[in-house]
């Protein structure tokens, strides 16, 4: 039985489409399947595992990476699709601060208390970094609506929009 499409780890290695990502600002390369998602890639080969998998259908925002800046679920992305792209995942973020050290919304998360389990926080800290960069949002209901595809089950929603304000509001961009 050919169990490749069930196995995102055989799916990747010698044989595939060869493709290169520039991954949180280094060059990366890897042969791939053309089934193979972009969160799979993430995960399985590059063993980047801070970007998580939640429902792996594009309903959950567990997956949120920045593609060329822009927030994205990585499980609705085939890796082959992004060939030549810049992926900057919750890793590539945690070096992004001043002087190489947390981004501040990593920072402002466990300042204002924003998970509890943590398993969608990778996801909430891309999506809400993408999302100051769109510079659509300035007040509370603002993040609540733009960030509402970023599920959390904890119900940590408060917590994580009193974060994001925070920074918004340091970056001078809150209203
Ligand atoms: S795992 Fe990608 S949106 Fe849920
Ligand atoms: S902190 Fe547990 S799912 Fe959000």
């Amino acid at each position: 039985m050919d169990t490749r499409v069930h196995s995102p780890a055989a799916a990747l290695g010698d044989s595939g489409i060869p493709i290169t990502l520039q991954l949180n600002g280094f060059s990366h390369t890897a042969r791939v399947e053309p089934w193979v998602t972009l969160l799979d890639l993430l995960r399985e080969e590059a063993h980047l595992t801070g970007t998580k998998k939640g429902c792996d259908h594009g309903q959950c925002g567990a997956c949120t990476v920045l593609l060329d800046g822009k927030r994205v679920n990585s499980c609705l992305q085939l890796a082959v699709s992004v060939d030549g792209s810049a992926v900057q995942t919750i890793e590539g973020l945690a070096e992004s601060g001043e002087g190489g050290g947390l981004d501040p919304l990593q920072q402002a998360f466990m300042d204002h208390d924003a998970f509890q389990c943590g398993y969608c926080t990778p996801g909430q800290i891309c999506s809400a970094r993408g999302l100051i960069a769109e510079g659509k949002a300035r007040t509370r209901e603002e993040v609540r609506e733009l960030m509402s595809g970023n599920l959390c089950r904890c119900g940590a929603y408060t917590n994580i929009t009193d974060a994001v304000m925070s920074v918004l509001q340091r970056e001078g961009l809150a209203k």
